[in-house]
């Protein structure tokens, strides 16, 4: 079966009102840790790749392990650029036959961030593939008080509806990465703060109110940072802060209610896998063997991601659709 069109992977959410679970992977463990999970489960699922997944694991090992993945499976398959930096990238992935390209000129002015993205745009849609665009600064919710004007100024590092939707009109970008108080990583908030979900809403119906449709929202930086997982990473050794905090699961249904179509998650598929093979080497130090680290790390990452899509995104049992 051939890869299935991020397109068509948002267009059925949409209508069936469910988040695209969209996992990053680097190695092979990790995605047969997502694939066997969505399988088991019958989700579609959109792969992720960054720049950095391709230094580590060369373009031609990626694509080849995706296309094994594919043949081994009947699920839905996209597979998307995480995070391109350039034109440049964007284009070499769109040619390697991604079904989406991420462009991040989300740290440029606005105007600059229309004209990459536009141009992004242009040359993916000539060659049958989407483009997911970011505006706003994915900096976390630390800059949403004490700023002159807050995260509703303007000038602040969150989206501001209205300019969401002039954005969207002067680019034609086919899904937007929002920036509500999210950012990547173990340590996303400090104290009560959370993602803003009212603003979520707001932008939601901007786009609605002006003709822009059920338009699809991508929410990065959507780990939740188990506490769990944190307390069996440092139970083995590791030393993690004591301030690891994530968006929790009941925020992330939320965000997939208001119209968030694609949650990214890649931190606590990490956090799964470190503290898997912590585990091995605290109770066997004399293991050495890969495949008795690495096989319970993917059986925890593949656990996680059960999770994720039968009970936060509701993406389970929607593959054949
Ligand atoms: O948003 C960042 C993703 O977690 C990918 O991270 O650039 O380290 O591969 P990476
Ligand atoms: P997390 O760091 O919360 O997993 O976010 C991942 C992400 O947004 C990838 O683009
Ligand atoms: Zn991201």
């Amino acid at each position: 079966m051939p890869l299935t069109h991020t397109r068509d992977l948002f267009a059925k959410a949409l209508k069936g009102k469910y988040a695209l679970g969209a996992f990053n992977v680097n190695n092979m463990e990790l995605l047969q840790a997502i694939i066997e999970a969505c399988e088991e489960e019958k989700a579609p699922v959109m792969l992720q790749i960054s720049k950095g997944a391709r230094q580590y694991a060369n373009p031609v090992y990626l694509k080849k392990l995706i296309e094994a993945a594919v043949s081994l499976t009947t699920i839905p398959i996209a597979v998307h650029l995480d995070h391109g930096d350039s034109f440049e990238l964007c284009r070499e992935c769109i040619d390697e036959g991604f079904t989406s390209v991420m462009i991040d000129a989300s740290h440029e002015p606005f105007e600059k961030n229309v004209e990459i993205t536009k141009k992004v745009v242009e040359y993916a849609h000539k060659h049958n593939c989407v483009v997911e665009s970011e505006l706003g600064h994915l900096v976390g919710a630390q800059f949403d008080e004490g700023e002159e004007g807050g995260a509703h100024s303007v000038s602040g590092h969150y989206t501001v509806p209205e300019e969401a939707v002039k954005f969207v009109k002067e680019t034609g970008c086919d899904s937007l990465a929002v920036a509500i108080g999210n950012s990547h990583g173990a340590y996303k908030f400090k104290g009560s703060q959370h993602l803003d979900l009212e603003r979520l809403k707001l932008i939601k119906s901007a786009l609605m109110d002006a003709g822009l449709g059920d338009y699809p929202l991508v929410l990065h930086g959507a780990s939740s940072v188990p506490k769990e997982l944190a307390a069996e990473i440092n139970k083995y050794g590791g030393k993690l802060g004591a301030d690891t905090a994530g968006v929790p699961e009941a925020d992330i249904e939320v965000a997939r209610r208001t119209g968030c179509t694609k949650v990214n998650i890649d931190t606590d598929l990490r956090l799964a896998m470190t503290a898997a093979i912590r585990k091995v080497f605290a109770e066997n130090p004399k293991e050495f063997d890969p495949r008795k680290y690495l096989g319970p790390a993917r059986s925890k990452v593949k656990d996680l991601v059960r999770h994720k899509i039968k009970d936060v995104l509701c993406c389970a049992g929607h593959a054949f659709d």
